[in-house]
């Protein structure tokens, strides 16, 4: 359900209306909703620091937007986010909430923060995550600034979200492996890899990770097309063949395809689906420091009437994008990218 229309350019300059908003700030919830992705410690680490810095008072909401509902609210101070900038997950959890995502639901929301005094929210997640947040801010006084969170990258307003390049750095090593057995045995592997409605992470991994092809929700290869680019491959005397594949693909389910072209070329073909692998573990430097800038400038965009939009950062820049925007824009692959994958698989 899309809850908020798209803002009008007025609307934009002039920011959400403001029916409470002008108010001082003085106390901010922070939650993580949606995927879990590595890095949205350091966010969250980010946005209480820089908030208690700017006087606020800072509550973590558990569970994402339903730790409302339950009001599982949890008092913030610099040492309760000590010593979580390395960790994966998320320190205050999350969840998908169908309620907040009725008008309805987030009237409830809305009237729950108000009772405790809240009236800010950073709130760190993906798509879904930035539709409920669009809604409570068109609809109540409550203040919301977004930053992306999810391995996924399909965040419009933002080169790359918190969680991308540690997802990225997981399924290379795993693919790194795969190609060690995928040489000794002569085979073809097709690596699933995560991306319901993006190739980004295929698209980095497949590059990275010298695969033959990749199969991604953007584009359409067929099976048939696919296997007669893998028979010239080998007939070019490549021993191996990976293919990296988007778990939202065009072509079909990965095992289908897989028994397609071991049926066609009879090769050995086999299928490694790494699922949430992806979505765990330490994040990377690049996703420490990305959290950590985007955290601090969102609360820097709460406290400067950027309330209804998304933090990202543009060629190292720190940039805004209403929610509806951000949430629903598409955000194209790096054609670049996608020729240079096509050259080097030569
Ligand atoms: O957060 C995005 C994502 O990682 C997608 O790539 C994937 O399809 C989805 O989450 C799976 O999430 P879950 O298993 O938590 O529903």
């Amino acid at each position: 359900m899309a809850p908020k229309k798209p803002q009008s350019e007025k609307e934009k300059s002039a920011g959400p209306s403001p029916r409470g908003k002008n108010k001082p700030l003085k106390k901010i919830g922070v939650l993580t909703s949606g995927g879990d992705a590595p890095g949205m410690n350091a966010c969250i680490r980010a946005a209480t620091r820089a908030g208690l810095a700017k006087g606020l008072e800072v509550i973590g909401i558990m569970r994402g937007y339903s730790g409302i509902y339950e009001k599982q609210f949890i008092e913030m101070n610099s040492r309760s986010v000590a010593n979580i900038v390395q960790r994966g997950g998320t320190i205050l959890e999350s969840s998908r909430c169908d309620e907040f995502m009725t008008a309805g639901g987030r009237a409830k929301a809305a009237g729950i923060l108000q009772n405790e005094g809240i009236s800010g929210l950073i709130v760190i997640g993906g798509n879904g995550t930035y539709l409920g947040a669009a809604g409570l801010c068109a609809e109540s006084p409550i203040r919301v600034v977004g930053a992306p969170g999810t391995i996924d990258n399909d965040i419009y307003g933002t080169d790359f979200t918190i969680g991308f390049d540690t997802a990225v750095n997981t399924a290379l090593e795993a693919i790194d492996r795969i190609r060690d057995t995928a040489d000794a045995f002569h085979r073809v592997f097709f690596v699933e890899v995560m991306g319901r409605k993006s190739g980004y992470i295929a698209l980095e991994v497949g590059i990275a990770g010298g695969a033959e092809e990749i199969l991604i929700p953007e584009q359409s290869i067929d099976p048939e097309t696919l296997s007669q680019t893998l028979r010239e491959s080998f007939a070019r005397g490549k021993r191996s063949s990976i293919i990296v594949v988007a778990e939202g693909n065009e072509t079909g389910h990965t095992i289908e395809i897989a028994r397609y072209v071991q049926y066609r070329l009879k090769l050995d073909c086999r299928v490694c689906v790494l699922g949430h692998l992806q979505r765990g573990g330490a994040p990377t430097a690049k996703d420490r420091v990305l959290a950590s800038r985007l955290g601090t400038a969102a609360i820097d965009g709460l406290l400067d009437e950027k309330s209804g939009y998304a933090v990202g950062e543009i060629g190292g820049q720190i940039m805004f994008t209403p929610f509806a925007e951000a949430a629903e824009k598409k955000k194209p692959l790096n054609t670049y990218s996608l020729n240079t994958m096509k050259v080097l698989t030569l």
